[in-house]
């Protein structure tokens, strides 16, 4: 065969040695991206489903994740014990928010709510974090700059955390 002849191709080099040196290196190659493929590759990668959903991920992080503890609930489930809460919530202009938007991750309550009552965040930065006036919110999103609005009073002395146009000491709009 051509590659294996033993004409030279420069002084002390023969086709032959050429041919040995090319393919001693090409399976270097080849064992060391395998070794290295073995080493980097975690085990559960590409591991096929049959509609092919996992093939790009590490199959078990998503097993890892489903044995995580849960953290939050639903409003679904807040309504559960206060439903008349959720109610007058979802009546009004906080309608789209969850409980749990202001009250923190509360699924421990929900199972034992003796224990764990949730988060009650009175401050006047939890709403800033919504209604501070920021040019990036969509347009029409109630934003108010807040230093110049309600005398530096905390929100909820005048506005109904969960149902905004009410106001504290009865005066609805
Ligand atoms: C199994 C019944 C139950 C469920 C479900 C439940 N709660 Fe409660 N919750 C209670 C009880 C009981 C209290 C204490 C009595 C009270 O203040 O009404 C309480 C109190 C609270 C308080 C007041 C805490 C305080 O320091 O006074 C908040 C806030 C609250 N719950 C939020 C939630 C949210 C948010 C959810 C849904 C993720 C929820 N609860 C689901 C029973 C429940
Ligand atoms: C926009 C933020 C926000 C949302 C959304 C919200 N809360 Fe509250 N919640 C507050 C604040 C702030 C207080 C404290 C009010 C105060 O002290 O005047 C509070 C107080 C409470 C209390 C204590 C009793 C009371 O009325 O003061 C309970 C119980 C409660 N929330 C349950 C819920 C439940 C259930 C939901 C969902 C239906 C919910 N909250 C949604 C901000 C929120
Ligand atoms: C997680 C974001 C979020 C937080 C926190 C939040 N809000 Fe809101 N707020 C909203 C959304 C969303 C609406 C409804 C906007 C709309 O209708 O386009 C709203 C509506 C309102 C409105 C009615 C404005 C109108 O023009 O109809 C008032 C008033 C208000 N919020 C006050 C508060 C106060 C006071 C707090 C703190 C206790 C607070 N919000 C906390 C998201 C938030
Ligand atoms: C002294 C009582 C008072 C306090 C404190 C107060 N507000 Fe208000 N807020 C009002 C009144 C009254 C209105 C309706 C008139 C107006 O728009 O100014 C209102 C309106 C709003 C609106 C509706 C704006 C719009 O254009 O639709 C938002 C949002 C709001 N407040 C957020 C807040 C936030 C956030 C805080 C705390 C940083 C706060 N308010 C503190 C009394 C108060």
């Amino acid at each position: 065969m051509a590659l294996f002849n033993s004409e030279k191709l420069c002084e002390g080099i023969t086709m032959r040695t050429a041919t040995k040196r090319f393919l001693l290196i090409y399976l270097t190659f080849i064992v060391v991206f395998l070794a290295l493929r073995a080493i980097i590759v975690p085990p559960s990668f590409g591991e096929l489903t049959d509609d092919y959903t996992y093939r790009w991920f590490r199959a078990d992080s998503v097993r890892e994740i489903m044995q995580l503890d849960m953290k939050f609930a639903s409003k679904e489930m807040c309504a559960g014990c206060h439903k008349d809460k959720v109610e007058f919530l979802n009546r009004g202009a906080h309608s789209t928010l969850s409980c749990e938007t202001c009250h923190g991750p509360s699924i421990k309550h929900v199972q034992n709510p003796g224990d764990n009552l949730p988060e009650i965040d009175t401050s006047r930065a939890l709403c800033k974090l919504c209604h501070e006036y920021n040019p990036t919110r969509p347009e029409g999103f109630p934003q108010k700059f807040t230093d110049e609005h309600g005398y530096g009073r905390l929100c909820v002395d005048c506005h109904n955390p969960h149902s905004p146009w009410v106001f504290k000491g009865g005066v609805e709009q």
